[in-house]
C-alpha cells in the first residue's frame, strides 16, 4: 500500500507517523518543494520505526516521480491560516498550489488512485483538483466533516463526562463558518442529546465546534494537526480496508441535495473505490437554510477561477 502526501508541514507529517504507527502504507512518500523538509521528515520517521514497531518505507523528496502508482494521494500543501484569516481568504494562493499539485498528480496516478484533499478553503479547492485531474467524483474527497464532528463529539463527551468515541455527530455544509452541525442526529451511546443536554448547553457546543479550528489557530498561533490528521487517517483507512464507514466528507454533488456542480460536506460511505455512495439526510427548513448558505460561499470562490 503506496500512499503519498503532498506538503510535509506539521499535517502532512502527522499524517504520515499515523500512517506508519498504525501500519495501513509499506510505503510513504513525502512530497514538499521544501525538499528538505520532506526528507528530514521522512529522516526522524524512520529514526523512530524500531521503536514504533513498523518497516515502513518512507520517502522525503520534491520529484513526484517517486509518488507513482500511489493508491492515494493526500494533498496538504498550501499556505497556512494565520490569526484573524478565515479559510476562504486563503483561496486565491491555494488554488493555484492545487492546480500544480493537481497535474502532477494527474501525470503519475493510475486508474485506481484516490485524492483526499486537506488544504483550504477545502471544499473549494476539492473542486480545483477533480477539475484539473478529471478524476470522476468517487476518487476525490475533501477532509472536512469528520474534523468537524470529532469536535462537535469532543465537546459533548467532555460535558456529559463520557468517552468521546461513544458520541456520534453529524457536521455537514462547507468546512468554514457556515457548517452545518445536526444536533437532532447527534447521540450518546444511541441517545439523543437532546434528551442529555439543555438547548443552552447544545447551542453553546454547536458555536464552539463551528469555531474549533480558529481557537485552536488563535490559541497557538497556527493551525491544527493533531485532530486533523487523525480525521484523515480515519477516512484512509475506511477506503483502504474497505470498510464502508458512513463519514461526512467534502464530495461532488449531482443533484444530491438539489445541488449540482459543487463540493460541500454530507456524509457518504467511504470504501475501496473512495466514495461509494452519498446518504441523503432529512434536513428542516432552518437546516436547509444554512446548508444553501455553505454552498454559496464555496461557489463565490469556485466562480472566481477559470477551470
Ligand atoms: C481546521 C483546519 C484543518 O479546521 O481547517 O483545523
Amino acid at each position: 500500500m503506496k500512499i503519498t502526501i503532498v506538503g510535509s508541514g506539521k499535517v502532512g507529517s502527522s499524517i504520515a507517523r499515523l500512517l506508519a504507527i498504525k501500519q495501513l502504507a509499506d510505503e510513504i512518500v513525502l512530497i514538499d518543494i521544501n525538499e528538505g523538509l520532506a526528507k528530514g521528515t521522512a529522516l526522524d520517521l524512520l529514526h523512530a520505526s524500531s521503536i514504533d514497531h513498523h518497516a515502513c518505507r518512507i520517502v522525503g523528496t520534491k520529484d513526484y516521480e517517486f509518488a507513482e502508482d500511489s493508491e492515494l494521494y493526500i494533498i496538504t500543501a498550501g499556505a497556512p491560516r494565520n490569526p484573524g484569516m478565515s479559510r476562504k481568504d486563503l483561496f486565491d494562493k491555494n488554488a493555484k498550489i492545487a492546480v500544480e499539485v493537481s497535474e502532477n498528480i494527474k501525470r503519475v496516478s493510475n486508474s485506481r488512485s484516490k485524492i483526499i484533499v486537506i488544504t483550504n478553503p477545502v471544499d473549494a479547492i476539492s473542486y480545483v483538483v477533480k477539475k484539473v485531474t478529471g478524476f470522476d467524483r468517487r476518487r476525490v474527497i475533501g477532509l472536512s466533516g469528520v474534523l468537524d464532528s470529532a469536535r462537535m463529539r469532543f465537546y459533548i463527551a467532555q460535558e456529559l463526562d463520557v468517552a468521546p468515541e461513544n458520541v456520534t455527530a453529524i457536521v455537514i455544509g462547507g468546512h468554514g463558518n457556515h457548517m452545518v452541525p445536526l444536533v437532532k442526529y447527534s447521540t450518546v451511546g444511541g441517545i439523543p442529546i437532546t434528551q442529555l443536554l439543555s438547548r443552552e448547553k447544545i447551542e453553546e457546543i454547536v458555536e464552539r465546534t463551528k469555531r474549533g479550528g480558529a481557537e485552536v489557530l488563535e490559541t497557538m498561533g497556527f493551525s491544527a494537526f493533531s485532530a486533523p490528521a487523525s480525521s484523515v487517517v480515519e477516512m484512509i483507512e475506511s477506503i483502504i480496508k474497505n470498510k464502508r464507514k458512513i463519514l461526512p466528507c467534502s464530495v461532488y454533488l449531482q443533484g444530491e441535495y438539489g445541488v449540482n456542480d459543487c463540493f460541500i460536506g454530507v456524509p457518504v460511505v467511504l470504501g475501496k473505490n473512495g466514495l461509494e455512495r452519498i446518504i441523503e439526510v432529512e434536513l428542516d427548513e432552518e437546516e436547509k437554510k444554512k446548508f444553501l448558505e455553505s454552498i454559496n460561499e464555496v461557489r463565490s470562490l469556485i466562480e472566481k477561477i477559470n477551470l
